[in-house]
């Protein structure tokens, strides 16, 4: 991974976790950042590598992602003497990734971390690209910095054990990907052929492709936002009920709607189990919409499909654009 700051691997391989010391030496002293859910055998494995002066163990899901768990953990490490000679290990979804990288981008100005991505959402989006963040009471990483990590390490067999509906809503972002830029990959999924490590990597290699083009979130890595207009105001309105990727598969089901290509983005995300569509509140949706913070003016940077494995960027009118909840 290139960007202006900085270079670093994203490691993707089954069974690396096995052979973590080989892979990077951490000289530092190291706190494992991570949640309940996440088997014993994946922290004993990152202990056994680079040990543990601390190991912070948090109770799983958005809960976490808080102003208050953020002051808790870094006056643990403040408590456990921690200077700025200390490595952060992310070992989790998205949540524990930005979590943890926020506190890295922050403890006395910033430290390195390293992220070991356990969900399918997090391997495919969240570990790739340098954002972290906590949430500000409802508003969604609200507070946040981009901090790149040492390097991103990707086993696709930690996977075992994620429960189906995690695995199911990191396929939204899979499917995503494959949409907006690599036909190979929709055919891969549609096929059902290629490794799980396989379509992992294609799937990174699109948001790195976006990434790299525009590090910090410019104009050309609106791409990656395909079918999240609609899908945050899912998210805004129906977190927890619907996941994040639930609400993704709704808003690309909306976006391509009416179009040739709906009848092959429909049937790919029913194949992945995308099937739950969130109750269509059009009032609501618009209300937040218009608060959107990517909103500039009165129209917005809407992606569309121009085939499958194509997309593209169009400004709209914000008043065009909301006729696609008609
Ligand atoms: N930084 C970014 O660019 C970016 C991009 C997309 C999403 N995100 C963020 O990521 C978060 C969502 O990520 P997520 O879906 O991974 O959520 P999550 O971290 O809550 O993980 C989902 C669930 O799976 C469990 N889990 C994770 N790995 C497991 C494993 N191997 N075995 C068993 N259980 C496991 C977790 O404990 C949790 O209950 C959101 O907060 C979102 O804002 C960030």
């Amino acid at each position: 991974m290139t960007t202006p700051d900085k270079t670093y691997p994203i490691h993707i391989k089954r069974g690396l976790l096995k052979s973590l010391k080989t892979l990077l030496d951490v000289p530092n002293e190291t706190v494992l950042i991570t949640d309940t859910n996440i088997p014993n055998s994946v922290l004993d494995a990152v202990k056994a590598a680079w040990g543990a002066h601390l190991v912070i163990v948090l109770e799983p899901g958005e809960r976490s992602k808080t102003l208050a768990v953020y002051e808790d953990i870094v006056k643990q490490m403040l408590a456990a003497g921690l200077s700025r000679a200390t490595t952060i290990i992310a070992i989790g979804g998205g949540v524990i990734g930005d979590l943890a990288g926020f506190v890295a981008a922050t403890y006395q100005r910033g430290i390195p971390w390293i992220n070991i991505p356990t969900s399918l959402l997090a391997m495919v989006d969240a570990s790739v690209g340098g954002k972290t963040a906590v949430n500000l009471d409802k508003h969604k990483n609200m507070l946040g910095a981009f901090h790149h990590p040492e390097a991103v390490i990707i086993d696709p067999d930690v996977l075992e054990t994620l429960p189906k509906r995690h695995m199911q809503n990191g396929y939204a972002e899979v499917i995503k990907a494959a949409l907006i830029h690599d036909h190979t990959l929709y055919t891969m999924l549609q096929e059902d052929t290629g490794t799980l490590e396989a379509r992992i990597i294609r799937a990174i290699k699109v948001k790195q492709y976006y990434v790299e083009a525009d590090p910090k979130d410019g104009h050309l890595r609106h791409m990656l936002n395909f079918g999240h207009t609609l899908g945050h105001a899912f998210e805004t309105l129906y977190t927890p009920t619907y996941y994040h990727g639930e609400c993704v598969a709704a808003g690309m089901r909306l976006m391509v709607r009416g179009t040739q290509l709906e009848a092959p983005v429909n049937a790919i995300l029913d194949q992945y189990g995308l099937t739950a569509m969130p109750p269509m509140d059009k009032k609501a949706m618009i209300a937040v919409i218009r608060a959107d913070k990517k909103r500039r003016k009165d129209t917005l940077t809407v992606i569309k499909l121009k085939a499958l494995g194509e997309g593209e960027l169009i400004q709209m009118p914000f008043e065009s654009f909301i006729k696609i909840l008609d």
